[in-house]
């Protein structure tokens, strides 16, 4: 029988995951197809029932559900427990169940590197829903020490204070404050929104060098302006579109039962470059 999933979120008429996910049906010959459904805000609930009317068989939660989401699970993978947020949901004949690929997502670029993440220091920025995962993701891989800069500083607190709780040490401070700072860090992530309008990056990479692991979760465009900073300063890159493939991948292995067709997947996002 065809099955249907999809991407919830708003907005989400740019969404990549349609493509990536189609990719993989038409790879593997499955009677499957994948929607992109816009539900607003306040209309969460509703928009869930209507999935589950149309017997969706699973689907990706984004911008902004995806914490507000935890509430209508009935069933919660560990994954999504710990960050506190979910990003995959499976159906199965009406009982949701939710997981988080997100932090698995960002982890696959170090593993592929074979870029041991034990004992570094890193500079996080951003604190919002996808930071949560990303600190998770540090915690997991023992890494020295977090420093966690927003604009926003409250924001910035709380997630430091998450960190400290699952044992990775941690400090909040205000982007404004990094300055010069940069060369003191191992590793450095913008997890901010911070570059998807072709925005210069918000920090100067000036003081870091060759061994500088240098991450963009934004995807869009792929060589964003902090991603063009860091290669002129030899840095080692790690792109947004990466994680991306990564959580698709790992969604598309939990509801699936089969390993996804990576190199199918990538080229469906990147094309030909
Ligand atoms: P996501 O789920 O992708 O993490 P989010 O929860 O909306 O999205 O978080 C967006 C992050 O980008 C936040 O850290 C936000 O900073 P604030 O906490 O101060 O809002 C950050 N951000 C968004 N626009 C920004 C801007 N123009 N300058 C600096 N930081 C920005």
């Amino acid at each position: 029988m065809s099955k249907t999933f999809a991407v919830i979120g708003d907005p989400i008429d740019h969404s990549l995951s349609p493509n990536i996910h189609s990719a993989a049906f038409r790879e593997l010959n499955l009677d499957c197809s994948y929607i992109a459904y816009k539900i607003a805000k306040d209309e969460l609930e509703e928009g869930i029932e209507s999935l589950k009317k149309i017997k969706i068989s699973g689907f990706n939660v984004t911008i902004p559900h995806k914490v507000e989401m935890m509430k209508y699970l009935d069933k919660l993978d560990e994954s999504c427990s710990i960050i506190g947020a979910v990003n995959t949901v499976t159906n199965d004949n009406g009982i949701l169940k939710g997981y988080n690929t997100d932090m698995d997502g960002f982890l696959e670029p170090f593993k592929k590197r074979n870029l041991n993440i034990r004992n570094l220091k890193v500079l996080l920025l951003g604190a919002g829903g996808a930071a949560r995962a990303i600190v998770v993701g540090f915690a997991k891989e023992h890494a020295k020490s977090i420093t966690i800069a927003n604009r926003t500083l409250e924001n910035a607190n709380k997630i430091s204070e998450f960190a400290n709780k699952i044992g990775l040490k941690a400090n909040p401070i205000r982007i404004d404050e990094i300055g010069e700072t940069t060369k003191n860090y191992d590793v450095i992530v913008n997890a901010t929104s911070v570059g998807l309008k072709n925005e210069p990056s918000i920090i100067s990479l000036d003081g870091i060098n060759s061994k500088t692991i240098v991450y963009d979760i934004v995807y869009s465009p792929i060589n964003t302006d902090f991603i063009k900073k860091a290669k002129e300063k030899g840095a080692i890159v790690i792109y947004g579109y990466e994680m991306l493939l990564g959580q698709a991948s790992r969604a598309f292995q939990i509801w699936h039962g089969v390993e996804a067709p990576y190199n199918a997947m990538k080229k469906a996002l990147l094309g030909g470059v």
